[in-house]
């Protein structure tokens, strides 16, 4: 038997950083974070559930985004944070496997959902007197049912082709994920590389396009728009979603479309980070602080609990 053959169990995750010193101040700084995206999203969750002037398409996806953003931090965040414990924390082939699914599955659903809710900010901005016909109740729920099968059936593609014989058992990451894994496989990953661009071009590209195209008729009718007023109302529309897709597809195209050098799988590691542990906690914080309806519905439900 080849030892470079062995069929292996456990994996071990390199984590962010080595030293001591640094895994205090880590685990310091995402044990707040994942607080402050756990409790702002699941607070935008239950406002929006719970008043009904945020009972529109907008905020509907806006609810999506914060639910699927609670389940992606604790795909990761939690683990990361008690690996901060460990010299060496390991992690079962099966965990490896299942955490990589679920990543894999919310971070597409991600990026469908983006387009998703630009197609809205479309309709909204471009289509204002045929809005509430356009983008009715039925076809919310259509698009909803479609991104999340998409997704789904999407992120099955990348789990067919992943390794399953290791060379290397040391992954240089904090969760497990394809990209990692398929560095640490004996066999030659040229083909599974190439589908794997495909795919990542299906779920991440196109609908990136999708969103610079919309965005770009969003400009032009914001251009035609005459009165100051009507340019702001538009703005604030869009504004907090184009912040967030922004912050979003740059840096998960970074990670997968860029060409990039040796030093590529600490670059992943903390892009990854970036959008694993930090984005969560700002689209919460974007969304809130820039608009007004989310500010109102928010003063009433405390003028319901004070007066009630
Ligand atoms: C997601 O969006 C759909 C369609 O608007 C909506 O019916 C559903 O309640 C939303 N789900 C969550 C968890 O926000």
């Amino acid at each position: 038997m080849g030892s470079n053959e062995t069929k292996m169990t456990e994996f071990i995750l390199l984590g962010i950083s080595d030293y001591p010193k640094a895994q205090k101040v880590m685990f310091a700084l995402f044990f707040v974070s994942y607080l402050i995206s756990l409790l702002g999203n699941s607070f935008m969750v239950g406002l929006i559930i719970t008043s009904p002037v945020l009972h529109t398409p907008m905020y509907f996806f806006l609810s999506n985004l914060s639910f699927l953003d609670i389940f992606y931090t604790t795909s990761s965040v939690p683990q990361l944070l008690v690996n901060c414990f460990f010299l060496r924390p390991t992690i079962s082939y099966i965990r490896c496997v299942i955490q990589m699914s679920i990543r894999l599955f919310l971070g597409i659903a991600e990026c469908f959902l983006l387009a998703v809710m630009a197609y809205d900010c479309f309709a909204a901005v471009c289509n204002p007197l045929h809005y509430t016909l356009i983008m009715s109740r039925k076809f919310c729920i259509h698009l909803a049912v479609a991104f999340w099968t998409g997704a789904f059936v999407m992120s099955l593609i990348p789990l067919l082709i992943q390794p399953t014989q290791f060379c290397n058992y040391v992954i240089n990451h904090f969760a497990c994920e394809l990209q990692a894994l398929l560095k640490l496989s004996c066999s030659d990953i040229f083909l599974k590389e190439i589908l794997l661009m495909v795919n990542s071009f299906v779920v991440l590209i196109a609908p990136f396009l999708f969103i610079l195209l919309t965005y770009g008729r969003i400009a032009m009718s914001v251009l035609r728009i005459r009165s100051i007023t009507g340019r702001r109302k538009a703005f604030s529309t869009c504004g907090s979603h184009l912040i967030t897709v922004s912050i979003f597809y740059g840096s998960a195209i970074s990670t997968y479309v860029l060409p990039k050098g040796k030093s590529s799988s600490n670059h992943d590691k903390f892009v990854s980070l970036f959008y694993g542990a930090v984005i969560p906690m700002f689209n919460p914080l974007i969304y809130s602080f820039r608009n007004k309806d989310v500010k109102g519905a928010f003063l009433r439900l405390l003028g319901k609990k004070i007066s009630g």
